[in-house]
């Protein structure tokens, strides 16, 4: 039995995944990173590295050596910095709106003044600016609800370091080539932070990969259309078996 880690993004938490892991066919595993959720932050400095060791660590504390890697945006970046320093871990690797690029200067500019503006702001300046982009407008309000609370459940300390991580994070271009595993490159066709573009560029980088495009779905496309979703993890799946 295959275990899935599913790594989630930024400002979110383990709850953006409730609807995968009933996925049949494989153990799931969805940590809540520092700061998010129920994860305290961490009291220092934090880089995607250290992200990826939290995760790598809770593996080895269960006892799980391989295992097919998820992540959701900024959890893709943490997805790359485990390929970075445990690629022999990874069974299959499932990329969900995100990209392999580094920030442009102008987008690392604005994390560092986001930064300044939850310091005076908190958390809701980054969700009132985010949550319009996470669903389309055809998202239910109980759906837009349930993803405003989660993001709100961030806690400004993991916020900052988070959006210090993302800006410093490395271009993974050359990682995403030497990724040897099957590989599964997802994005809403509604996604603007993450457009398909990206996702086509990525599968054609990646050494063996399949690449399917959500309908009627923006930047959380596992949360807003799970039943596509989970078809399209379910093959992969069998296929990585
Ligand atoms: C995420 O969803 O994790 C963020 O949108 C990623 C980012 O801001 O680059």
């Amino acid at each position: 039995m295959h275990h899935v880690v599913w790594i989630h993004g930024f400002p979110l938490s383990s709850r953006v995944y409730r609807k995968q892991l009933g996925i049949a066919g494989a153990e799931h595993v969805a940590p809540d990173l520092a700061g998010f959720g129920a994860a305290p932050a961490p009291n220092r400095e934090y880089a995607m590295n250290d992200y990826a060791k939290d995760v790598l660590r809770l593996l080895d504390g269960k006892g799980i050596d391989r295992a097919v890697f998820a992540g959701l945006s900024m959890g893709g970046y943490i997805v790359f910095a485990i390929a970075r320093m445990a690629r022999e871990r990874m069974q299959g690797v499932i990329l969900i709106d995100t990209r392999e690029t580094a920030d442009t200067p102008e987008a690392k500019k604005g994390r560092y003044e986001t930064i300044e503006k939850v310091k005076r702001g908190g958390v809701s300046v980054v969700v009132d600016a985010m949550l319009p982009k996470m669903l389309t407008p055809s998202a239910t309000p109980e759906m837009v609800e349930e993803a405003r609370s989660i993001m709100m459940s961030s806690s400004p300390a993991g916020v900052t370091h988070a959006l210090r991580a993302m800006a410093e994070r490395p271009d993974s271009s050359d990682v995403l080539r030497q990724i040897d595993a099957p590989a599964l490159v997802i994005a809403g066709d509604a996604d603007t932070i993450t457009p398909p573009s990206d996702a086509e560029r990525m599968a054609r980088s990646l050494r063996d990969a399949a690449q399917v495009t959500i309908r009627g779905a923006a930047h959380l496309s596992n949360f807003e259309q799970p039943q596509q979703f989970n078809d399209a993890v379910a093959a992969f799946l069998r296929r990585v078996r």
